[in-house]
């Protein structure tokens, strides 16, 4: 398995924070937001990592996190071209990389810290006896879910659908930005057509897994996405100092 994150986009709702700065180059109490996502990969044993991010930026980061040392792990670097082309736009840019292998695709601007070996584990057993499998991992959110991925799910865990940032969301589970995706997710990737905003969506490409029925889904209970508004900046830096000062994180 291979690990993928995501740092691109232009993070128009954290302006004038994001002007001159990549989002995920802001702090998170006591490092930069792209250090959670880094860290995690890390303690899953991910040894070789792929950072994708917009020209732009991607010097900073090769400035802050180098070759991948510090985080036990050869990092590499890609440069999706349109940094707003969506992020199953961006998971093009890995398939070289990924050499046919599973992939673990983080998005940079989350942070959780809940048994991810666990859930990969579950997941690779899965693959092994079906050949094909996708995992995401939803959080119950009160009423901000539209603001994400909605997943609906019956009383036995089974997802029923997705949908990105519904008018009336089928249930309060949002979708975070942790997938794992068997080695075909490339070919599902280059059927998508871009959404009303303009852009390839993850929640497409889950749909196709869906469909399939080889999607699996599991809900974790902590859970922060730090790019949204100011807001949800403001209340994942309090959160992760809580944490951090609990031994929780
Ligand atoms: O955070 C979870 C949510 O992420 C999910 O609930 C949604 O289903 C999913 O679509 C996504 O929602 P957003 O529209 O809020 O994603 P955002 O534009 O904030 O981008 C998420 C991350 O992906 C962010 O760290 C930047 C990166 N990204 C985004 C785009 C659009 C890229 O690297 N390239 C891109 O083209």
């Amino acid at each position: 398995m291979k690990g993928v994150i995501l740092a691109g986009g232009l993070a128009t709702r954290l302006r004038p924070l994001t002007l001159v700065t990549n989002k995920h180059l802001l702090p998170v109490y006591n490092k930069p937001m792209i250090y959670y996502p880094m860290e995690m990969m890390r303690k899953v044993g991910m040894k070789e990592v792929l950072l994708i991010t917009s020209g732009e930026h991607v010097g900073d980061f090769a400035n802050l996190l180098k070759s991948g040392d510090e985080f036990d792990m050869r990092l590499y670097y890609a440069i999706q071209q349109n940094p707003t082309g969506g992020i199953s736009d961006a998971l093009k840019l890995a398939e070289e990389f990924a050499h046919h292998e599973p992939l673990l695709v983080i998005l940079g601007d989350n942070i959780f810290n809940f048994d991810l070996q666990k859930s990969i584990d579950r997941f690779e057993r899965f693959l092994e006896k079906d050949k094909r499998a996708a995992m995401v991992f939803g959080v119950h959110r009160d009423t901000e879910a539209r603001q994400y991925g909605v997943i609906e799910m019956d009383d036995k865990g089974k997802v029923l659908s997705i949908e990105e940032k519904p008018e009336k969301p089928r249930s309060d589970i949002a979708q975070t930005g942790i997938y794992l995706y068997d080695h075909r997710v490339f070919d599902f990737v280059r059927e998508l057509k871009p959404s009303a905003r303009g852009q390839l969506e993850v929640t497409d490409l889950n749909n196709v897994y869906l469909k399939e029925k080889s999607l699996m889904c599991e809900v974790i209970d902590w859970w922060v996405d730090a790019g949204t508004s100011h807001d949800e900046l403001l209340a994942a830096n309090l959160q992760v100092a809580e944490r951090v000062k609990q031994g929780k994180l």
